[in-house]
């Protein structure tokens, strides 16, 4: 019988709800308990406290000392994962973390040494792996079907709701690249098995500027990687309001013996209310939300399922096994270093109009 690890998660802003969604649904299963939320914003926890009925706490360090969980989860901006994560380790907390590890790569490697000294799991948030589709481009990658992969190309962009109306206040700390491009190179890299080697990046700042944000609106990254791959990435966060879906996004694979696309947006389910006033497509891969015979509220897909990976981890390493058992099983810390030395290489390109070698 598999042991229920003790979950707090830290941040419970936008994407930190996901998290919430995710542990309540596993806690209402028996696969782990949901302990607590730390947040900084206090009227936020109060909310969050209402609708999913765990402990809050404003100092998250107080939580981790009282609360004691087997593993925390860390949703906070990006440029506060490092400080936050590492706290968590030296308390022996296994940790999951969200994209980008840490947005550099000292940063990733002096959390990735931390959690190796403690023997503890450090497990990233790349959940575009968990896409019942990517699966698909995976399992067909390692049977060869591809032959050699010899390029791939991804596209994520996001309605500029995403940094004028979430987060304008932190938007200039995060790009495009940060936000979308690190999930994309992260996937080729799973698919293909391949670490970068270079990385050449132009980007513009038009839009956002013209809103009175200093952050790019979009980056076309180019990198090179190990085996004679290359991997191409457009990524920008200005689409209209109108458009039909708050993310477009999708990859295509081209190898030796075959290609693969996949419109990772467009499912095939498209609607259009008089009350959206627009457009809209339906991604229900990405999240869902049902409700089961006794009326509760169910939550499904590859969004929580990434984060309900890390309590499968955490019983597994409960129930007596070993981390070395679970490697390449879970987007792990060096998954998060890489993809942080290409979309960190990218902006110095964008700084410096060089070609930046990241061998
Ligand atoms: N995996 C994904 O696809 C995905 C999607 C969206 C966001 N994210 C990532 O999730 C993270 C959070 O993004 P978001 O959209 O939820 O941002 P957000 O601003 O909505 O939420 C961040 C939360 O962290 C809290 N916070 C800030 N400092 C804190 C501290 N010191 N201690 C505790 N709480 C603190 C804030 O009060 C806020 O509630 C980012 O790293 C983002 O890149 C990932």
């Amino acid at each position: 019988m598999a042991q229920k690890p003790k979950i707090c998660v830290i941040g419970g802003g936008r994407f930190g709800l996901m998290h919430l969604r995710a542990f309540r649904q596993l806690a209402n299963e028996g696969r782990c308990e949901f302990l607590a939320l730390a947040d900084v914003d206090e009227q936020l926890l109060d909310e969050r406290a209402w609708e999913f009925g765990m402990r809050t706490y404003a100092d998250y360090g107080e939580m981790l000392d009282r609360e004691r969980p087997d593993g925390v989860t860390i949703a906070t901006p990006d440029h506060l994962h490092r400080e936050i994560t590492l706290a968590a380790i030296e308390r022996g907390v296994h940790v999951f973390v969200e994209k980008p590890l840490d947005v550099t790569a000292s940063g990733c490697r002096q959390i990735i040494d931390a959690a190796a000294g403690g023997g503890l799991l450090l497990e990233v948030d790349f959940h575009k792996r968990y896409d019942p589709y990517h699966l698909e481009l995976h399992r067909l990658a390692r049977e060869g079907k591809f032959g050699e992969i010899e390029y791939g190309y991804a596209w994520m962009e996001d309605r500029i709701e995403v940094p004028r109306d979430w987060w304008p206040s932190w938007a200039g700390e995060s790009s495009p690249g940060w936000f979308l491009a690190i999930h994309m190179i992260d996937l080729f890299r799973w698919i293909a098995q391949t670490r970068g080697r270079s990385v050449y990046a132009t980007g513009a700042k038009k839009k956002l500027a013209s809103l009175g944000l200093d952050a790019w609106d979009s980056i076309s990254i180019a990198v090179e990687m190990e085996r004679d791959i290359s991997f191409q990435c457009q990524v920008s966060w200005i689409l209209p309001d109108a458009f039909e879906a708050i993310v477009n996004q999708g990859i295509r694979i081209v190898g030796t013996e075959g290609i693969m696309e996949v419109d990772s947006q467009d499912r095939g389910a498209e609607s259009c209310f008089a009350a959206d006033g627009r457009m809209a497509t339906h991604n229900l891969g990405f999240f869902r939300e049902t409700k089961d015979k006794a009326g509760r509220t169910v939550y499904g897909g590859y969004g929580i399922e990434a984060i309900a990976d890390f309590a499968d981890n955490l019983a597994f390493l409960l129930d007596g096994g070993k981390l070395d058992e679970l490697a390449g099983k879970y987007p792990d810390g060096l998954d998060g270093l890489e993809a942080t030395k290409i979309v960190a290489a990218a902006h110095e390109s964008l700084a410096t109009g060089r070609l930046i070698d990241i061998t």
